[in-house]
Parts: structure tokens; C-alpha cells; sequence
């Protein structure tokens, strides 16, 4: 899946948010958004998975303008294609981490005898064999990244947008993490990362780096 922005601007409360902001991720490649804090990297990441309308620009998969996108469709896109990898973010923590890995799912099966293999078989791959049953709110950050990017190897998302994936982890699990990303790509997935890791950034097929449209915005970071 081919994702791209064409000069995106995004104007909340009468702020320029995002101005002519524009990437492309072609099938299967990873492109890392990248510059200061406040420069619009989060955003741009909502924008493109469809979180947050865009005022003016085009955002098109394949070359189709899913701006456009409303109601059933747009839902069926963000099943069917879209996972995000957020620390903290789009996990229910009181349920169970198997719980977690497939709620994108229409059939939620809440099986007694623990979950579906394929769930299992998802957690393995991110080093979390056995912990299915365990609720969320008891793991680590690094964990739960890593039940984030298992819910997007479940469904075999075809497009992953990942905000700091990496941010307040130690070296091993920004390792960890960056490896099953990179994993995700070698399967076929288009991956959009926001992240001020150089490491990361570096392994990226390409970098697109952004500045806030308002400078006196910027933070002093
Ligand atoms: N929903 C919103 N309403 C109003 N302003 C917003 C909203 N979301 C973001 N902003 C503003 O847009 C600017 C860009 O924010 P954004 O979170 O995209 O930056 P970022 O590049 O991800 O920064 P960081 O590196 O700190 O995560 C900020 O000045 C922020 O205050
Ligand atoms: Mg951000």
C-alpha cells in the first residue's frame, strides 16, 4: 500500500497546524517523520490515518484520495489496513493482553480456554509467548509497544503508523523494537514512523522532516 501526503494543511481553532506538509511511503517501505517538538509530526500521523480531517491537500493510498473517505468506508479502511504502535495509547488496560491483540477485530472471541492461536502465535513473535491472560496495565512500556505491533502482525496491517515508538525505552527494547517494525516491513507493510530516535530514523528508507509552520511555536529543545 502506497501512502502519500501532498501538502497537507491543517488549521485548528484558526492555527496553522501542518503547511504544505507532504511525504510518500511507496508499498512496503518506511519513512520516518522527523524535526523539533511542535513541528507537526503527530499530526501529520493522525492526518494520514485518518484521525484528524485535513483542511486543504490531498492524503491518497494507491493513488486514491481517502480524504474523501465518510462513514462505513472510512471504518472498513481503518479495520482492514490501518494499526497504530503508540506507547500508552490504543490499548485497553484493564483487559487482558490477548484481549488487546485482536479487539481490531469484528469477532471478539473471549474464549475460556484461552485465546486463538493465531493470537498466540502473534505474542510470540514479539517475545510475549504465555502472557496473553495478563492485563495490560501490569506491563512494562516496552511490553506494551510490543502488544501494539503484535495487534498489527494479527491482522497483518497493511499500513502501521507508529508515534515515538521507540521514546523512553533502554537501548535492548529500542533494538527490540525497531527489529519487529522493520520485520512488519520485510512482510510487505508501509510503515510511517514520528521519531526524534536517530537510530531508528537511520534504518528508514527515507526521512521527511518537517517544521512548524509558526516558528515562535517551536519549543527551545
Ligand atoms: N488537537 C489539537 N488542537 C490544537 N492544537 C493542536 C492539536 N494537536 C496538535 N496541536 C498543536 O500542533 C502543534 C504540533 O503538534 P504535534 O503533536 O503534531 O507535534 P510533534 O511534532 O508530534 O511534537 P513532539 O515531538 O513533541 O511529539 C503543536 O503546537 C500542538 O500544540
Ligand atoms: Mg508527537
Amino acid at each position: 500500500m502506497r501512502i502519500t501526503a501532498q501538502d497537507v494543511h491543517l488549521i485548528i481553532d484558526s492555527r496553522t497546524i501542518l503547511a504544505k506538509a507532504s511525504m510518500d511511503a511507496p508499498d512496503g517501505t518506511a519513512v520516518a517523520l522527523t524535526g523539533a517538538s511542535g513541528s507537526g509530526k503527530t499530526s501529520l500521523l493522525h492526518c494520514i490515518g485518518l484521525l484528524l480531517p485535513i483542511t486543504s491537500g490531498r492524503i491518497s493510498v494507491d493513488g486514491r484520495d481517502v480524504t474523501r473517505m465518510v462513514g462505513e468506508r472510512r471504518r472498513r479502511f481503518w479495520r482492514d489496513h490501518v494499526a497504530f504502535v503508540f506507547q500508552n495509547y490504543g490499548l485497553v488496560p484493564d483487559e487482558s493482553v490477548g484481549f488487546n491483540v485482536c479487539m481490531d477485530k469484528a469477532l471478539l472471541p473471549r474464549r475460556r480456554g484461552g485465546w486463538p492461536t493465531d493470537v498466540e502465535n502473534a505474542l510470540a513473535q514479539v517475545g510475549l509467548a504465555g502472557r496473553s491472560a495478563e492485563p495490560v496495565a501490569k506491563l512494562s512500556g516496552g511490553e506494551r509497544q510490543r502488544v501494539s505491533i503484535a495487534l498489527a502482525i494479527h491482522k497483518r496491517a497493511s499500513l502501521i503508523l507508529a508515534d515515538e515508538p521507540t521514546a523512553s525505552l533502554d537501548a535492548a527494547n529500542r533494538r527490540l523494537i525497531q527489529d519487529l517494525l522493520l520485520a512488519e516491513r520485510a512482510r510487505g507493510a508501509t510503515i510511517v514512523i514520528a521519531t526524534h530516535d536517530d537510530e531508528l530514523a537511520a534504518v528508514c528508507d527515507a526521512t521527511v522532516a518537517l517544521t512548524a509552520p509558526d516558528l515562535t511555536t517551536v519549543s527551545a529543545d
